[in-house]
């Protein structure tokens, strides 16, 4: 399995990307572990984003479909324009504001990781407070995770079943890893990216991942930890953090 990540060799640009982007520049931004690939397209100032999903790979459709909904509401990308063809599914989207919290500027020394780690809680309590659960089509109850994963054929382990009683039920987030938390050039929050997961679950099904991805995109995880939860404002939750961690991991 590739590792996600900037990439630094050639990429192969698909012709959809090519054609989206007529006249404009085109520099790919990330590679995912699936083989997907986004590309950012500029003109002058503006920009644009395309994220490209191979056939074979999960369709960009349920993203497309959660941008919609909560773009109404929260700091997330508007999408401009979707669709697919024998390579793969793509989606079209206006560029927001701001870099990933994992770009070298935020990952190059502790202050500067610091006060990424408090863009990604605050960016958090901003989606938590802002989604309203009693509208969310969606879900990514621990329930729903499971038996999606069960009918996928994977083979977890029967304690995931007991999942502990739901501290606060919000609309999360659905991969709150670092990187898809966008940051202002003053540090503050600037937007949200990667929505193919946003549902209705506990809040610590993302808080418990985001404070985990500190450790794999940073020096220094456990301090950038309490950094999070400060700026998010919650106290640790060990036993929320361990199962949803756990959750996870096996899905
Ligand atoms: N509309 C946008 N505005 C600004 N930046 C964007 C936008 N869309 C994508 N990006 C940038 O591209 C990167 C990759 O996008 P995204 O996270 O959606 O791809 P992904 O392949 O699903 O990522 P992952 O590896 O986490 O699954 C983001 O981290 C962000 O830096
Ligand atoms: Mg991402």
């Amino acid at each position: 399995m590739e590792i996600a990540a900037v990439p630094t060799g050639p990429v192969p640009v698909p012709g959809i990307v090519e054609h989206l982007a007529g006249g404009d520049s085109i520099t790919p931004v990330w590679r995912n572990t699936l083989g997907g690939l986004t590309f950012r397209l500029s003109s002058g100032a503006s920009g644009r984003f395309v994220k490209w999903m191979p056939t074979g790979t999960p369709r960009v459709d349920a993203e497309v479909a959660r941008l919609g909904w909560a773009g109404s509401f929260a700091r997330v990308p508007r999408v401009v324009d979707s669709g697919d063809d024998s390579t793969g599914s793509w989606m079209l989207t206006a560029a927001l504001p701001g870099d990933s919290a994992v770009d070298a500027r935020f990952v190059s020394n502790d202050a500067a990781s610091r006060v990424a780690a408090r863009a990604i809680g605050a960016g958090l309590r901003e989606l938590h407070d802002r989604l309203p659960v009693q509208e969310c089509p969606y879900s990514w109850s621990a329930t729903s995770r499971i038996a999606r994963a069960r009918a996928a054929g994977l083979d977890l382990p029967v304690a995931l079943d007991a999942a502990p009683p739901v501290d606060r039920l919000v609309v999360c987030h659905g991969d709150a890893c670092a990187p898809n938390t966008l940051i202002a050039d003053d540090g503050s929050f600037a937007g949200h990216v990667d929505l193919g997961s946003l549902g209705v679950a506990d809040r610590w099904a993302d808080l418990a991942v985001a404070m985990w991805s500190l450790e794999w995109n940073y020096d220094g995880g456990e301090r950038l930890e309490s950094e999070l939860l400060d700026a998010y404002g919650v106290a640790r939750d060990e036993t929320r953090i361990r199962y949803y961690r756990a959750l996870w991991a096996a899905t």
